[in-house]
């Protein structure tokens, strides 16, 4: 009989958790690259509930063409609740073992990565690729999404500052983040807030807001926007403090799930690719329970548990900059 122990003949492709504009990038990169090297590529559907219940569609090139420039993901995605549980992970490894899959690559965000890990453990090749708007995974400087989420909700805020500035009003625009400000940080620099309120900074509403809306003012200016990261408080609450101390009235906007959607942009499209073929450089190679990463612009890959322990903080340059570009 033919020895085939280590050749990488098949594999699995999923996302999982937020969808993220560029997934479907990734999705496209990872069948194009497998097929480049001669491997077989099977579409998980809907996260990791399509592993546990064997939702799957087979991949060829043309069933990933028109969809680079696509935003949301072709596979459908989950939170998948069932996969957290050691039945739900047996089930998948079942469906791995049925399928002959010899490595999956997960893309998605934290709890996706999560997800990769446990499946490792339970000797299943695992390869994640970050994907989540909220550009959160420590061992990574980008994550696909964010560059098209940052966009759409810059083009939301300088329609919202055409209104707000014939009215001379104060606008309180939530940006989504989850826990993490860098999206609203990013955003906030690139429209030129008069604040921003990010969770990783221990600001104080009186100097960070107040102070910097009555600062525009005494500069000259009589319409005033505020950036909030929904993990900094709610848009509304802060537009009470806001009317309590300035007597201003001012309007909330809530972008929500709008910052999603969308086709992605030229850096979330060729980032994607890259991710795309290092995932399947990697299994292809023999390696399992890494996360693809890109650091100063080199892509490099790193251990799932170990870039699942690392934290990752606000850009402190960013922030500095910020806190000399807002209040004017
Ligand atoms: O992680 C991406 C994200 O859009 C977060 O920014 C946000 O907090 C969350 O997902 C919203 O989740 P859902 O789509 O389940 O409402």
């Amino acid at each position: 009989m033919k020895e085939s122990k280590n050749a990488v003949r098949r594999i699995g492709v999923l996302t999982s958790g937020g969808d993220a504009p560029g997934m479907n990038a990734a999705v496209r990169a990872v069948v194009r690259a497998a097929i480049f090297r001669g491997i077989e590529v099977v579409g998980i559907r809907r996260g990791y509930n399509g592993l546990i219940n064997g939702d799957i569609v087979r991949l060829d090139e043309k069933s990933v063409a028109h969809i680079i420039n696509r935003g949301g993901t072709m596979l459908y995605t989950a939170r998948s609740t069932e996969f957290m549980t050691e039945e739900g992970q047996q089930k998948a490894v079942n469906t791995c073992k049925m399928l002959g899959l010899d490595g999956i690559v997960a893309i998605g965000g934290d709890g996706t990565f999560r997800g990769a890990l446990a499946l490792s453990k339970h000797g299943i090749s695992v390869v994640g690729i970050p994907g989540t708007i909220d550009n959160d995974i420590a061992c990574t400087n980008y994550c696909i999404g964010f560059d098209t989420a940052a966009n759409t909700a810059i083009e939301c805020i300088d329609k919202l500052r055409d209104t707000m500035q014939s009215h001379e009003r104060c606008s309180v625009v939530e940006v989504m983040g989850r826990s993490a400000g860098h999206l609203a940080l990013y955003v906030g620099l690139a429209v030129g807030a008069t604040a921003v309120l990010v969770p990783e900074s221990d600001q104080d509403f009186d100097t960070e807001v107040i102070e910097k809306i009555r600062n525009a003012r005494l500069n000259g200016f009589t319409h005033y926007m505020v950036v909030v990261a929904e993990g900094a408080g709610s848009a509304f609450q802060v537009a009470e403090r806001i009317k309590e101390e300035t007597a201003l009235e001012p309007r909330v906007t809530v972008l929500g799930h709008i910052q999603r959607g969308g086709n992605p942009t030229a850096r979330d499209r060729v980032t994607a690719t890259r991710m795309g073929y290092r995932a399947v450089d990697i299994l292809a190679s023999g390696g399992t329970n890494r996360i693809v990463c890109l650091r100063n612009g080199t892509m490099c890959d790193m251990d799932i548990d170990e870039a699942l322990a690392m934290q990752k903080g606000i850009d402190k340059e960013e922030f500095t900059v910020l806190e000399a570009m807002t209040g004017v």
